[in-house]
């Protein structure tokens, strides 16, 4: 009618249509809710009944029962009575000791500003009461608590954006299995499964990001994402401020939908011309908790804050991961890693939330030295200190206004322009201990092209 077509026009941005239809090419063309870009660092959690066994991996089920592995067998027999089934880890994920505000306090602390967390992973448990997930849920199940529910609380109480993780297909659903025998020419799990679900989370918890995964088995169309999607864009009550990722079907990843993700722990060569997220794990080898997990598995906070600054450079948000355990406990080594980051952030973070990236992202010639801009100003993060505490910069282009400082300290620092191209920076003769930050020193400079 003649009202919603104006109705659709006044709302409609510049360039954006008034309504998405369910294609690629008009869901594509949304803007990209400028909070996200913005926001540069968030917290991953998966967590899960695959932190009951909290071996290996989350994905413990398959590797037992999918793939039928060997050590995974062994496993088994040697620490579990004959018979015990994946569905008997369930009522073992008690989330005793979760303390929603405890996690929150956590996830500020280390400067996020978004967290995504798992509501259901390929294992099928949803980590909220779904209606269609009948006692494979949290809250007849295990911690017989909304997870999902309760997390969002404490994290709005922060202002910290809130992202659900869902994974599109179950390992072992037998409505999954039954298309995927019928080459899914069906869609009975997504008619009576997947999409309940989504439009569930969407109009219960008002997520700002859906991360979704399980998408690689089947095209698009099989998954019916085009059409959750137009939804999403245009009537659900997220519609404004909602964010997604890339994996919404087979060839989806990296070429539609929201931000890319491309593959797990995806670094460009470049600076990429779509807006996108590397996603990793504080420990190197799973996702989910896992006891076996070594000191020498978890990255360490060099590594942490290299990869930050790097993906950031790069115009990428950086996504990292704990996994807690079935208690809903954060183990310390994750706690002082995420810790670490937020206190350097306390100094740094001038150069990475909300800025963008520079004409020159890596210098050349160099590994270490990262820019990133925020208006006229730029920020050159170098990952070593330079020999001789002279910081040589060949990008930045001095003039008469030129100002250099470093992030964390006071006073100017002194330069000389460089006979053929840059600037050199005499840095501060200072112990280590009296820098502002460990590595990653930020130096500041105004009035350069
Ligand atoms: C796909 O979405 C459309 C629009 O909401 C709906 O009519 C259709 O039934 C959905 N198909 C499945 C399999 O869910
Ligand atoms: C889709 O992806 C598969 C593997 O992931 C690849 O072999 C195939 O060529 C891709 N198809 C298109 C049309 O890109
Ligand atoms: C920097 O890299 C360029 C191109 O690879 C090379 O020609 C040049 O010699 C390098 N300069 C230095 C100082 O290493």
């Amino acid at each position: 009618s003649l009202l919603v077509l104006l109705v659709g026009a006044a709302q409609s941005g510049p360039g954006a249509p008034s309504r998405y239809t369910p294609d690629w090419p008009s869901l594509d063309s949304r803007p990209l809710p400028a909070w996200f870009d913005e926001a540069k660092f968030g917290v991953f959690v998966h967590w899960g009944v695959f932190s009951v066994p909290a071996w290996g991996s989350e994905w413990f089920w398959w590797h037992w029962q999918g793939e039928g592995l060997p050590a995974y067998q062994l496993f088994m027999r040697d620490n579990y009575p004959p018979g015990f089934s994946y569905g008997d880890f369930g009522p073992q994920f008690t989330a005793r000791f979760f303390h929603p505000h405890e996690w929150a306090q956590l996830f500020q602390a280390a400067g996020a500003k978004y967290v995504v967390f798992t509501t259901k992973h390929h294992e099928g448990f949803t980590n909220w009461p779904s209606p269609v997930s009948w006692n494979w849920n949290s809250k007849d199940v295990g911690p017989h608590r909304d997870l999902v529910g309760e997390l969002g609380a404490a994290l709005r109480k922060r202002n910290i954006r809130y992202g659900l993780y869902h994974s599109l297909l179950e390992w072992f659903h037998p409505l999954y299995l039954l298309d995927k025998k019928n080459n899914f020419k069906t869609q009975h799990f997504v008619s009576s499964k997947t999409m309940p679900e989504l439009y569930d989370l969407v109009n219960s918890y008002k997520p700002d990001l859906i991360w979704s995964d399980g998408e690689w088995e089947c095209p698009y169309t099989y998954w019916n994402s085009t059409y959750f999607l137009s939804w999403l864009y245009n009537d659900s009550p997220v519609k404004d401020e909602v964010v997604v990722n890339d994996r919404w079907g087979k060839n989806c990843s990296c070429h539609h939908g929201g931000y890319y993700n491309c593959q797990d722990k995806f670094v460009p060569g470049s600076l990429p011309d779509h807006k996108w997220e590397m996603c990793t794990s504080l420990d190197k080898g799973s996702w989910g908790y896992r006891r076996d997990m070594n000191v020498a598995d978890v990255l360490s906070e060099s590594e942490v804050i290299s990869e930050l600054v790097q993906t950031v450079s790069l115009g990428g948000n950086y996504l990292l991961n704990v996994g807690p355990t079935k208690d809903g406990l954060i183990a310390p080594i994750f706690q002082e890693r995420l810790l670490a980051v937020g206190k350097w952030l306390q100094v740094s973070g001038e150069a990475i939330y909300a800025s963008r990236p520079w004409r020159v992202q890596r210098e050349k010639n160099e590994t270490s030295v990262w820019y990133t801009s925020k208006d006229s100003t730029v920020y050159a993060i170098f990952l070593q200190w330079p020999e001789h505490e002279v910081l040589y910069l060949k990008s930045p282009i001095t003039t008469s206004t030129t100002r250099v400082t470093m992030l964390g300290l006071k006073e100017d620092l002194k330069w000389s322009k460089d006979p053929n191209e840059g600037l050199h920076i005499s840095l501060p003769q200072l112990p280590s201990s009296a820098l502002p930050v460990k590595f990653a020193w930020t130096v500041k400079l105004a009035g350069v092209g």
